[in-house]
């Protein structure tokens, strides 16, 4: 069947890779709305079933103009600030983004003539903040505390009222820490995984680098690969089950600072140069999910830790 499908934020690290995968289907056109802030048009594939049109998700105009020239039968909500320091540096410049952007885009798919099979929310799992009770389920206690998880948790709340109030199809994903090629490793807020090998790529050309380590090493996160967290969102477009709910997406395995940095180690036979410094204030020192929700959807993670980081290395 023909599907017309908007990826918000599909040029930058995770809507790219999830671009690329709908694209697949070739009977699908995807339309790519993005302002290019953080992604760029080298992530999209050139491909004839791809569009590209630039816009802000918190331009009312933008998004009018959009829903002017298509009409959707899926929506990826992905565009965002997705940096949690800066959302902490601008936290209303974040907010117009991260929140006025998701109603705006709310607002629009409500108003469609044809109706939208599904409309699938990127959240994270900053909205359960810093209470320690673990793994994180989808009813653990949702505490964030950042600009960012606060705003994240308010759109997931207007995602799923858009359900109850006007019958509109969504889903909301809580991405855990995702890693894989195509993540900008330049901005100081990029995640861990990709200043890592940053650094052991400058090492590899015999430049001078160390790997800045903030507290012992010993925080433990769920890092999953950018092609498990595209599988996740795809069956949450497409199962009817998932309406109005909400799921971590994940690895469900977990690993410390210090285990990641020796699998680097043993792939790619070097030592890694470290340097330790104080714990950052507000760091987190164990997150983790549970993925039983998304499991009985058919969700199975493909990639284990030393999987993902291989086909990462390949791919840079
Ligand atoms: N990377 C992670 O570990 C992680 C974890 C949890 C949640 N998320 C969420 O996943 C989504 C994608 O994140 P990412 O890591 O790919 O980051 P990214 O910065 O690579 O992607 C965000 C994209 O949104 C675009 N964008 C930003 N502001 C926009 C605006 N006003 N209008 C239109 N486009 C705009 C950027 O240009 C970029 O292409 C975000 O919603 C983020 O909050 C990411």
């Amino acid at each position: 069947m023909k599907n017309t499908i908007l990826v918000t934020g599909g040029a930058g690290f995770i809507g790219s890779h999830l671009v690329e995968a709908l694209a697949k289907e070739e009977s699908s056109t995807i339309i790519v709305f993005d302002n290019l802030s953080t992604g760029c048009l080298e992530n999209i594939p050139s491909q004839e079933n791809i569009l590209f049109m630039k816009g802000n998700v918190d331009s009312e105009v933008d998004v009018a103009h959009l829903f002017r020239s298509f009409s959707f039968d899926y929506i990826y909500h992905l565009a965002a600030v997705a940096s949690v320091s800066e959302s902490v540096q601008q936290p209303l410049a974040t907010h117009r983004v991260n929140m006025d952007g998701t109603i705006y885009l709310l607002e629009f798919a409500r108003a469609q003539e044809k109706k939208v099979r599904k409309f699938v929310f990127a959240s994270s799992a900053a909205v359960y903040g810093v209470e320690p009770t673990l793994p994180k389920t989808e009813n653990s206690l949702i505490d964030p505390i950042t600009p960012y998880g606060i705003d994240k948790y308010a759109s997931e709340k207007y995602v799923t009222s858009y359900s109850n109030l006007y019958g509109l199809n969504v889903a909301v994903a809580r991405f855990f820490n995702v890693y894989g090629p195509r993540q900008n490793p330049a901005s100081p807020y990029s995640g861990v995984l990709s200043i890592l090998t940053e650094v052991t790529q400058q090492v590899n050309r015999g430049e001078a680098a160390v790997f800045q380590i903030f507290g012992d090493g010993e925080q433990v996160r769920d890092f999953v690969f950018v092609e498990d967290i595209v599988q996740g969102l795809i069956l949450l477009g497409r199962k009817v089950e998932s309406q109005a709910n909400t799921y971590n997406i994940a690895s469900g395995e977990k690993h410390s600072l210090r285990d990641i940095i020796a699998t680097y180690e043993t792939l790619l036979d070097m030592m890694v140069p470290v340097a330790y410094n104080e714990k950052r204030p507000g760091d987190i020192k164990y997150s983790y999910a549970s993925i039983e929700k998304i499991k009985k959807l058919g969700y199975q993670p493909k990639f284990s830790i030393s999987q993902g980081l291989e086909k990462y290395m390949e791919n840079i």
